[in-house]
């Protein structure tokens, strides 16, 4: 067969095939069909070496020129589906569907009730204090009537950074701090991390409390249960009740730990027959530690004999398990965002 025929009925055959084809992929195809390496065109190239050398030159300008019309027609038809496509796409786009929201954050619970702790205690007309959370052993410890030795130090499973250096096992250094800075009348809470080294179900190694201390004439144990019945009651609702169990701190004198009436069960007991799983049937749940300030702790700070006061301390990650009926302690320190996004205000 003619070559330079076969050559030129090639432009012809494209142009029907690319009529034809609807879809790019049928293009594609179409394309390595006539120009790709097995393809028509190659075919007829390969054999040119089968002609005389004289009419070797002129077959093959024929062959680039043919060439390069069929690139331009599968160009030019190429164009034409890619316009056709978007121009679906264009048609298939409603511009009055509402987008999609920004993701919000919110706060953690423990910043949550941190803060809601806090506004309570502004109220009544307490200040925010603040310590270090690398403290030294004599703040933690030792101006809080623990001499070394002191049996009660192992009652708090301390991280020791040097033999004088520790991570702070309570808040309860922000009141020596406080009182070393200030003079008396005072009241002050300091929320703050905490460290202990401790970590099951319902210990983990950093915690957050929030230490209370008010010092002046005449306080007594009643502003201590006025005080506390006004926090509880403007957390956990106006119907709580409060109990004071003795106990023992080695900085306060007397101590006691407090309880509230279970916020679950309403202090029943039970909920509808099934017996209570937060307080355990009892009504009470235990909320916090405190007591009337040891004179030896007064005397760390230098404060006058005739001054009195109380200290409070209390774990927020347990008021919000309470206040929220939060079964795992765990779940505050997973950053899972199912959990932390439903506290939102
Ligand atoms: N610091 C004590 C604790 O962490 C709590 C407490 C504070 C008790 C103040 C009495 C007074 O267990």
């Amino acid at each position: 067969m003619d070559l330079i025929a076969a050559l030129e009925s090639l432009v012809g055959d494209l142009e029907t095939g690319c009529g034809r084809a609807s879809s790019l992929a049928a293009l594609e195809e179409l394309r390595v069909d006539f120009l790709g390496r097995k393809g028509k065109l190659a075919s007829i190239m390969s054999s040119l070496s089968s002609l005389p050398p004289a009419e070797r030159p002129a077959v093959g300008q024929k062959a680039n020129s043919v060439k390069e019309r069929l690139n331009a027609l599968f160009e030019a038809r190429k164009a034409e589906l890619e316009a056709q496509k978007e121009a679906e796409a264009l048609a298939r786009f409603d511009p009055t569907t509402p987008g999609r929201a920004p993701w919000q954050g919110t706060l953690h619970p423990t910043t949550l009730v941190t803060e809601e702790i806090c506004a309570v205690f502004r109220h009544l007309g307490f200040d925010i204090a603040s310590g270090p959370e690398v403290e030294n052993d004599y703040y933690n410890f030792e101006a809080l009537n623990m001499p070394p030795e002191h049996p009660a130090r192992d009652m708090q499973d301390t991280l020791y950074i040097d033999e004088r250096t520790l991570m702070r096992t309570h808040t309860s250094p922000v009141q020596v701090r406080t009182m070393l800075g200030r003079k008396p009348p005072l009241a002050v809470i300091a929320p703050g991390k905490v460290y202990r080294r401790d970590s099951d179900l319902t210990h983990t190694p950093m915690f957050h409390q929030i230490e209370g201390l008010m010092v002046g004439e005449g306080i007594s144990m009643a502003h201590l249960r006025g005080t506390l019945t006004a926090f509880v009651r403007a957390v956990f609702g106006g119907h709580t009740n409060v109990r004071f169990r003795p106990s023992f701190f080695p900085f306060t004198e007397p101590s006691a730990e407090v309880d509230i009436s279970c916020c679950i069960c309403g202090g029943a007991g039970h909920v509808n027959g099934e017996p209570c799983r937060v307080c355990k049937t009892t009504g009470w749940v235990e909320i916090l530690g405190c007591g009337m300030v040891d004179p030896a702790v007064f005397a760390s700070a230098g404060y006058p004999e005739d001054v009195s006061g109380f200290a409070f301390g209390m774990g927020v990650e347990r008021v919000a398990m309470l206040k929220y009926g939060i079964g795992d302690l765990r779940m505050f320190f997973e950053n899972d965002v199912r959990f932390l996004g439903q506290f939102a205000g």
